[in-house]
């Protein structure tokens, strides 16, 4: 009957840590993703284990242009790295994809190595959801000028972030998960989000916030990244 005595202490020591856990937990490594980020990749098993993230991020890597699902593909691989390893340690809350991006359903940090070199390297979607307001509207300029006061110095000029700080690039994607992911950053719900970022964009209204998001998802992905059309299908899932 002893060890129930111990299980309850490291019950309620779990617990307390888990309470303790600050509001925002960004941290630019460490645990699962150096760990990752460092080992060789093998591209073949990734596309075995991406099978399984397929069903919803579709065999492309594309996600839905309604955002119900995010593009992965194009995404910077210690960005994809880094966000799969605070999912599986419940950094970034995620019910749905939770289940399926355990150690127990696809692999340790080897796998996420192979699964992300995998979708890093697929073409994009070349028609993501996009925002109300194309250029030419006045909208559309007033979303580039708060790109350009509050974006730029972190997301970079055309949005494609920047790979050795994990920062995102956020061209190409869609723009209803974006819009859900700046709330939930603005708003503190995302918890593993960068504090200067929400720092950056805590005085953002929701208006603000549309009009920097459509502009975003208005900008051009350089065409060498991008599928060759809409209906492209990744021939490895045929
Ligand atoms: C059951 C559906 C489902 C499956 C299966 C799934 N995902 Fe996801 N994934 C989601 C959803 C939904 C989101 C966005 C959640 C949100 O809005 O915050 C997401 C988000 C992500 C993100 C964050 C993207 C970003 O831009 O920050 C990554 C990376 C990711 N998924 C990778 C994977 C990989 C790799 C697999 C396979 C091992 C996988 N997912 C399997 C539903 C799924
Ligand atoms: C200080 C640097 C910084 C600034 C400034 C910044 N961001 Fe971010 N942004 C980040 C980082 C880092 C992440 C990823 C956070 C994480 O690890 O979860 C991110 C995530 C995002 C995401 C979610 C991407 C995804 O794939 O889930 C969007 C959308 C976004 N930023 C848009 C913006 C916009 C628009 C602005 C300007 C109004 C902005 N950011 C300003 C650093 C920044």
């Amino acid at each position: 009957m002893k060890p129930s005595f111990t299980k309850h202490s490291l019950l309620a020591a779990a617990v307390a840590a888990l309470i303790s856990v600050p509001a925002f937990a960004w941290n630019e490594g460490g645990g699962e993703q150096d760990e990752a980020l460092h080992l060789t990749p093998d591209p073949e098993n990734g596309i075995d284990i991406y099978e399984v993230c397929s069903a919803c991020h579709l065999p492309e890597g594309w996600g839905l242009p309604d955002g119900t699902f995010p593009q992965l593909a194009g995404q910077h691989r210690g960005v994809l790295i880094k966000q799969l390893a605070d999912i599986r340690a419940l950094n970034r809350d995620n019910p749905t994809m939770y289940p399926f991006a355990l150690p127990e359903s696809i692999g340790d940090a080897q796998a996420l190595a192979d699964v992300v070199a995998y979708i890093e390297k697929l073409p994009m979607n070349p028609e993501p959801g996009r925002g109300p307001w194309a250029e030419g509207t006045a909208e559309f300029e007033k979303g580039k000028k708060l790109y350009a006061d509050n974006c730029v110095k972190c997301h970079g000029e055309t949005g494609m972030g920047d790979k050795e700080k994990f920062y995102p690039r956020i061209n190409g994607q869609h723009y209803n998960y974006m819009l859900r992911q700046f709330e939930w950053i603005r708003d503190g719900k995302r918890r593993n989000a960068n504090p200067d970022m929400v720092a950056q964009i805590k005085g953002f209204s929701d208006d603000d916030m549309k009009h920097v998001i459509s502009y975003v998802s208005h900008v051009p992905v350089p065409a060498d990244q991008l599928a060759p059309s809409a209906d492209w299908q990744n021939p490895d899932f045929k």
